[in-house]
């Protein structure tokens, strides 16, 4: 399937200098990604970063102003067909019919995928065992919780067994069981092989599923890796503090500048202060030195490595999970949760 004109020959995703305006809104600026076959791609980004744009031109609903995209080596501006046949898209919202039962959802995807009555029936039987939905079969999705309608979902755009499987936001919305299910399910799809692009604003969820990461931020690549190298990246340790109130984050800060090999970084919510540092345990010595004649009253004090949130904090200056938010809270009822989940 793999045509001359593309460029690894080992990669099913190839993205260059994909560029789109909506209006005087630059959403792309220039994202340029490549996703090996079998592999999986971790898209992250804030709210508005462009990741939904980059997934749509990729499975073909939009086109963009600039730049080249292809999918296992076929163009998606020039074949969007052919492109279609390979791939399976979940979005960001779930898109089954609510009048019909999750087995009539999934055989009516088959059949739009011409895969014949009889197969379209097997490979919906199969999808609702694998994704745990066999005793709700014959209910109307209607009836689903938020994570059930996100499963059908998922097993919909699988029925046609697609080489590449673009997620936008899985879990965005899901409570923490649903979303940890959802987790193994992706594990389970990329261990059989299938490449997978993942957008997400979770940083935890790239750091468990994907092999390699690209942040973007405002259209345009910020970083790229695995999650070590981001990590690394962002460098040495990080001394936290908890002080007893709001106003004594500054003056902890000044006195503890000294000691700071990067931007402090101060939340007056939790109250606590995160300090790049080196030197480990000595600086954390030191900075209790500092601290102890001082005013400022300090409840809890540690060291920790950096974790891709202090990744995101240091390349965008702000945090990954920051803006509006259409996440649910966690622990509602199933019940509750069904009426909302689109
Ligand atoms: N159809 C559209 N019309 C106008 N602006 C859009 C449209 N789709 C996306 N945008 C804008 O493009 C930017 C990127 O959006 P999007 O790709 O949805 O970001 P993300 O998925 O990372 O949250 C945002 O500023 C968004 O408001
Ligand atoms: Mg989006």
């Amino acid at each position: 399937m793999l045509t001359p004109s593309f460029a690894g020959m080992s990669d099913a995703i190839l993205v260059e200098g994909l560029q789109k305006r909506f209006g005087s809104n630059t959403a792309l600026a220039g994202v340029d990604l490549t996703v090996p076959e079998g592999s999986v791609l971790g898209l992250l980004g804030p709210n508005g970063a462009g990741k939904t744009t980059v997934v749509r031109i990729l499975t073909t609903l939009l086109a963009p102003d600039a730049g080249r995209a292809e999918v296992v080596g076929i163009d998606v501006l020039r074949d969007p067909g052919r492109v279609r046949s390979v791939i399976g898209l979940t979005g960001q919202y779930a898109a089954v019919d609510e009048y019909l039962t999750g087995f009539e959802n999934l055989e009516m995807v088959g059949r739009l995928y011409r895969l014949g009555r009889r197969e379209s029936r097997a490979r919906a039987g199969e999808l609702l065992e694998r994704f745990d939905l066999t005793d709700a079969a014959d209910r109307p999705a209607k009836t689903y919780s938020g994570g059930m309608r996100r499963r059908l979902d998922i097993a919909a755009s699988l029925i046609a067994r697609p080489r590449v499987l673009f997620l936008d936001e899985p879990t965005t919305g899901l409570d923490p069981r649903s979303r940890l299910a959802m987790w193994e399910f992706i594990a389970d799809l990329a261990g059989g092989g299938t490449t997978i692009l993942l957008t997400t604003q979770y940083l935890e969820e790239a750091d468990r599923l994907a092999d390699r990461m690209v942040v973007i931020d405002r259209g345009r690549v910020i970083a790229r890796g695995t999650a070590d190298e981001l990590k690394a990246q962002v460098g040495g340790q990080r001394l936290e503090l908890t002080v007893s109130s709001a106003a004594e984050l500054t003056d902890a800060a000044r006195l503890l500048e000294p000691l700071a090999a990067g931007d402090t970084h101060a939340d007056e919510q939790t109250r606590r202060l995160s300090v790049p540092v080196r030197g480990g345990t000595d600086a954390l010595a030191e900075a209790l030195r500092l601290l102890a004649g001082s005013s400022v009253e300090v409840l809890d004090v540690g060291l920790r490595r950096p974790d891709l949130d202090d990744v995101f904090l240091t390349l965008t200056g702000h945090a990954a999970e920051d803006g509006t938010d259409d996440r649910e809270p966690a622990g509602r009822t199933p019940a509750e949760t069904a009426g909302s989940a689109r």
